[in-house]
Parts: structure tokens; C-alpha cells; sequence
């Protein structure tokens, strides 16, 4: 029976990974006698933790099954706890990293994503179904023109700590050029002001996958001699390709995948 179930979920990563989307986990196991409400709740669990360790890539929406229970956990003290977690490792980390003296030179770095780890898009997708939805950019794109996305406190805190070791702080991220503005206001309204660079996409990079794009933003650090110590990002894209950090932390997002 077990066995069954996990053989179960390993098929159903294969689909959902190769996107069949309206396929509904709920009837299937009906026909398979093993329904029930914690079965649901399990399977978007293992769906959730497998989207957190890169198994299950490229979603392009959560499936309908689970926008409950994504739902739940993006609003949940649980979500806050997971982020607030993944922060006091970082502090760790930079507690053993480099003495204020050597960070004096200029040219330690960190990079932080901007939406999901400075900057909250949960308001958003609150109105818009937990990421149930294929992603309308326009629309997002629209609701960031308004600059209401709160900040998320942990990174925030994190964010003035390494500042004030002295490290050089550049956020690379994929929202266009056309939202520098926007961009700006927003982060200085919610509390985060002194990075060094503010790095987002141009018309050339719109063509590039984003892991491309964002690995040339680092090169382009590292060809100016930084060193960058840390990435804190909530997408495995962030992360991918060379040159990398010596330490990378992903912060949980179940609401969409971006490759
Ligand atoms: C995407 O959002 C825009 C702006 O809100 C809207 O006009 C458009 O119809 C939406 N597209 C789809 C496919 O839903």
C-alpha cells in the first residue's frame, strides 16, 4: 500500500512536471480507493517540499488540488517561521565570514532577489488564487507600479546587518527596466535603502532564460573584483550557473517558478 502511494506520487510529479495541469489528483485516487481529506493534505505537502528542493521544476501553476492548502501555508505563521529560519542561517554564516577589517576593502558582496525576499508579492497573489492562475504579467506587473508590496521583516533585518558589516549589497532581479521606479520607491518606502546596485532586466535580457541572465549580472560583480559571500533568493534560478557564491539560501515559494 505504501508502496503503491509513493509510486502514486512519482507519476504524479512526472505530470505535473510535464504540465497537465487540469489533471485532478482527487478523482484519480478515488478510482484508487485512497482518498481522503489528510491524503490531499500530505500529497500537497510532498508537492510543496519537492517544489522547495528542486525536484519539481517549471510549474506553471499550483495545481487546483492544492490552492487551499498553498493558500494556507503562504498565509501560515508556518511560512513566516520557514523564512525566519532560513534568515538566522544566513546570520550564522555571516557571523563566520569575513571580519569587518577584510570587509573594509569595498568589495565584499551579497545579492538579494527582490520579489519573495525583499519585497512580498503575497498580497497580490492572494487576490489572484495562490498561483493557481497561469502568471499574467501584465497584471503583476501593474499591481508593482503601485509600490504596495510589503517587506518581509527577516530579510529586511538581515539586509542592515550585512550592510553594516560593510559588505556591498546588489539586488538582481527579474522585474524590467520599466520598473525601476516603482522599484525604488517601493523598497525605500518599506524600510530598505544603501544598496550598491540595483540590477533588472533590459530589453536584451528579456530573451535570455533567467538563470543566464542573472549568472552574466554575477560575472559582471566578480569581473569588477567582488567577492560575493552570499545570495539570498527565493528561486533556484537565483542561484544556477557560474560564477556562484560561496553560500546560497533559499527562502520557501510555492506560488510560482520562474526558470
Ligand atoms: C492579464 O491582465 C491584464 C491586466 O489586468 C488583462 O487586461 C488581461 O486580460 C489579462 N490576460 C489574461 C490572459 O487573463
Amino acid at each position: 500500500m505504501a508502496r503503491k502511494s509513493y509510486f502514486l506520487l512519482a507519476v504524479l510529479s512526472i505530470l505535473i512536471g510535464s504540465g497537465v495541469s487540469d489533471w485532478n489528483i482527487l478523482n484519480h485516487r478515488k478510482k484508487n480507493n485512497v482518498v481522503s481529506g489528510s491524503g490531499l493534505k500530505t500529497y500537497c505537502e510532498s508537492w510543496r517540499i519537492n517544489v522547495e528542493v528542486n525536484n519539481i521544476r517549471e510549474f506553471e501553476f499550483v495545481p487546483q488540488e492544492c490552492i487551499g492548502y498553498i493558500g494556507k501555508y503562504m498565509s501560515s505563521s508556518q511560512y513566516k517561521e520557514d523564512c525566519e529560519r532560513a534568515i538566522e542561517e544566513c546570520q550564522v554564516y555571516l557571523s563566520s565570514c569575513c571580519n569587518s577589517l577584510k570587509c573594509a576593502d569595498g568589495k565584499e558582496a551579497w545579492i538579494f532577489d527582490v520579489d519573495d525576499t525583499l519585497l512580498s508579492t503575497l498580497p497580490y497573489f492572494k487576490t489572484r488564487g495562490f498561483g493557481g492562475k497561469k502568471l499574467n504579467i501584465t497584471s503583476l506587473e501593474g499591481w508593482m507600479e503601485k509600490c504596495k508590496a510589503p517587506a518581509l521583516d527577516p530579510t529586511l533585518r538581515l539586509f542592515n546587518e550585512i550592510k553594516g558589516r560593510g559588505y556591498k549589497i546588489f539586488l538582481i532581479s527579474t522585474r524590467r527596466e520599466s520598473l525601476r521606479d516603482a522599484t525604488v520607491d517601493n523598497l525605500i518606502k518599506v524600510g530598505y535603502h544603501g544598496w550598491s546596485g540595483l540590477i533588472l532586466r533590459d530589453l536584451n535580457d528579456e530573451n535570455k532564460r533567467v538563470k543566464h541572465y542573472k549568472a552574466e549580472a554575477r560575472k559582471k560583480l566578480v569581473d569588477e573584483g567582488y567577492n560575493i559571500w552570499g545570495i539570498i533568493g527565493d528561486q533556484w534560478s537565483s542561484f544556477d550557473g557560474n560564477p556562484t557564491a560561496k553560500r546560497t539560501f533559499k527562502l520557501p515559494n510555492s506560488l510560482y517558478y520562474v526558470s
